[in-house]
């Protein structure tokens, strides 16, 4: 993309370069036809003065004469303040004028004037001749008729045409400049609305684009909204994926394990028991880590396109509770609902809301003793705090920073089955959130307690 530079920029350059030509080209066009068009007049006249003076000649018993015709030359004398010279030429005789003012080099034909541009007297003159006969029979001699003026006016002209046509140009380019960056602007506007309708939607709407959109832009829209169909597909297949093989694993393993339960209970030697409970410890151990790395990958996987539900936290507390009632009921461990009574309205993904929840329940529960007390707790304030506090073996000398890294677990485990998961899934769940996971020890005593904190909506 840097390499290629912009396209805006470019389009700009070469419409620019383009006005540039034209602009030039215009102005050379202009410039020479207005040119050619003076040098053109003062021709004309010329060859009409010297015409004039070749009318008045006579021959009289054969000697050429002229009456100089006062018109002729005022006619030069009247477009500006030039020089005028003239000179009739009989066989080779100057009759009147400049006797030194050149002929011809191209001598005139009979109904055809000769034109000359030369240097005469320091100057730089047009001189037009023609040739009349004069006379008649032998006595017929041919007059050559100059008549020429200098140039001055006709540079003035020239100068004069230059410069306006150098201001058009000049006026005509930077119209072109302008309407220039105009179009190349507005040749581009599709595509930064595109981009910019693009940029706009959220992560997770992956719906198709229908910008209207050039010719030219619609390969690339189809290109991207294919794309996108097929991101929606493999996103959706990925979530298929997690829930399928979360069902799959756990389901047979929970069987597995009923069944080495039950064997386990059959058999009489302690060396087989002993078996069986390793046994039982694996199956537990795979169980439990097929079953957090699937969750933690469906926490990452709906992180990213977070559902926007309308929940009430307190609900979900109770949800939570009600769950896990029966493993605590295992172990004899009441759970004291410290919620409040009215709603807790929150926006936010339920499902992800209920995994963190429950592991930090599944957790107080798994590191307390028989016999105790798990606090469930919503406290608002400034922000929403649900907490689970404990009465367990509490953290110990472990870095409680560390707690929510993948796969961490603390020094205080002892052989309580785990994966290193669940604190990390609570944490990403609470960010996901805009809020935060608190790990602290149990400010009353023994114990643990686990908080998440949200901002309030
Ligand atoms: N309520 C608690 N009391 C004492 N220690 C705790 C408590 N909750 C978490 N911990 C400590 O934090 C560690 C990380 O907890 P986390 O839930 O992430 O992993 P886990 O419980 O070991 O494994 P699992 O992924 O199966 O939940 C635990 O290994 C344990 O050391
Ligand atoms: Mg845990």
């Amino acid at each position: 993309m840097r390499l290629l530079g912009s396209i805006r920029r470019r389009l700009f350059i070469q419409l620019a370069l383009v006005a540039a030509v034209l602009s030039l080209a215009f102005f050379l066009v202009v410039r020479g036809v207005a040119e050619r068009a003076a040098e053109g007049t003062q021709d004309d006249i010329l060859s009409a003065s010297a015409t004039a003076i070749a009318d008045s000649l006579r021959s009289e018993g054969g000697i050429v004469t002229l009456d100089l015709p006062y018109s002729a030359l005022s006619m030069l004398g009247s477009i500006n303040e030039d020089r005028v010279f003239y000179r009739v030429v009989s066989e080779g005789n100057t009759l009147t004028g400049y006797a030194d003012l050149p002929q011809p080099e191209v001598p005139p034909r009979l109904s055809l004037p000769s034109f000359e541009t030369l240097d005469y007297r320091g100057d730089e003159i047009r001189a037009a001749s023609v040739i009349r006969p004069v006379g008649t029979g032998a006595q017929a001699a041919q007059v050559v008729v100059t008549v020429a003026q200098t140039r001055q006016g006709l540079a003035a002209i020239s100068r004069q045409i230059t410069s306006t046509a150098t201001g058009i140009g000049v006026g005509f380019f930077l119209l072109a400049t302008a309407l220039s960056l105009w179009a190349a602007g507005s040749a581009l506007a599709p595509i930064t609305r595109i981009t910019g309708s693009v940029t706009r939607r959220g992560p997770n709407d992956l719906r198709p684009v229908n910008a209207n959109a050039p010719d030219e832009l619609e390969p690339l829209i189809d290109a991207l909204n294919s794309f996108m169909a097929r991101l929606r597909s493999s996103l959706s297949r990925t979530e298929d994926f997690i829930a399928e093989a979360a069902h799959r694993v756990r389901t047979p393993l929970a069987t597995v394990r009923a069944q080495a339960e039950i064997t386990h209970r059959k058999l009489n030697k302690p060396e087989h028991k002993q078996a069986i409970r390793e046994m039982i410890r694996a199956i537990d151990e795979s169980s439990r880590s097929a079953g957090q790395m699937l969750d933690h990958a469906m926490v990452t996987f709906r992180a990213d396109s977070l559902a926007q539900d309308t929940l009430d936290l307190r609900a979900l507390m109770v949800e939570t509770c009600d769950r896990l009632g029966p493993t605590a009921d295992l172990k004899d461990i009441a759970i004291l609902r410290d919620i409040g009574a009215g709603p807790v309205p929150f926006t936010g993904d339920g499902i992800l809301l209920q995994a963190a929840l429950q592991n930090i329940l599944d957790n107080a529960i798994k590191y307390s003793p028989d016999d105790s007390n798990i606090t469930a707790r919503v406290v608002l304030d400034d922000a929403i705090t649900l907490s689970f506090t404990d009465q367990g073996r509490g953290f110990g000398e472990t870095d409680l920073t560390g707690l929510t890294t993948r796969y961490t677990r603390g020094a205080n485990v002892g052989d309580i089955v785990g994966s290193g998961l669940g604190l990390t899934i609570a944490d990403e769940v609470a960010k996901a959130h805009g809020g935060r996971l608190e790990i602290s020890t149990n400010k009353k005593g023994e114990g643990a307690c686990v908080s998440l904190v949200f901002p309030r909506d």
